[in-house]
């Protein structure tokens, strides 16, 4: 699927993925050529059908979105109660037609790490629940599963819209540079930057 055709789509679903972001996910899962493509925070699709319209244009064999959420929100989605989002995800994915893309992990994010071996993953996008232990727990955790010169994308780390946790993460990243990642760029309030060869 070409981008203008998830986009008009993927615009309409609920979400807080912007437009450039939603495009940069596109690309990354199409180009991808290091591994299986991994989401941590599914919500209802958006981000997930990007990735997915991606990888059916990918042409090294990763073909497949792996969507890992326990699909009962963050605490921010929390505040009016319980909320269970799997079968809104599931309805966007169909309306997509993407469902042969997304293989859905309904799991906490740290176990279903467990599920991978090491330097298997080819993009991670790290977007689940933003308090600073979250994040750092959920890049610690998948950090040894992503393979050398892999991608790995932060949500809400600014430079728009950034949230404290997320961005927390990201400069303890940058302090560490340059022995863990490399290659760092930003799109809204995405980064992306791929793991070192050798640390
Ligand atoms: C900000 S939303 C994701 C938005 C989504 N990427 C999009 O584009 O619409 C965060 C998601 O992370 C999930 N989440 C939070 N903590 C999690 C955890 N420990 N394990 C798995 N999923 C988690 C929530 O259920 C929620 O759906």
């Amino acid at each position: 699927m070409m981008f203008d055709e998830v986009d008009a789509i993927a615009r309409t679903f609920e979400g807080a993925l912007r437009v450039a972001e939603g495009k940069a996910l596109y690309h990354l899962a199409r180009t991808n050529d290091k591994g299986f493509v991994v989401e941590i925070g599914s919500w209802k699709g958006k981000s997930t059908t990007y990735l997915a319209a991606g990888v059916q244009e990918n042409k090294h064999g990763y073909t497949c979105v792996n969507a890992v959420d326990h699909f009962h929100g963050s605490p921010e989605h929390q505040k009016n109660g319980p909320v269970f989002t799997l079968p809104d995800f599931k309805a966007n994915i169909s309306t997509a037609g993407l469902s042969e893309e997304v293989d859905i992990l309904v799991m906490n994010s740290v176990d279903a790490s467990q599920i991978f071996d090491a330097n298997e993953i080819g993009l991670l996008f790290i977007d689940g629940d933003h308090k600073y232990e979250s994040v750092r727990s959920d890049l610690d955790a998948w950090w040894p599963k992503v393979a050398p010169n892999g991608v790995i994308v932060l949500h809400d780390v600014g430079p728009v819209g950034g949230l404290p946790g997320p961005k927390r993460v990201l400069i303890e990243e940058l302090t560490r540079q340059p022995t863990r990642v490399k290659d760092i760029t930003f799109v809204d309030g995405m980064s992306i930057m791929k793991k070192k060869d050798k640390e």
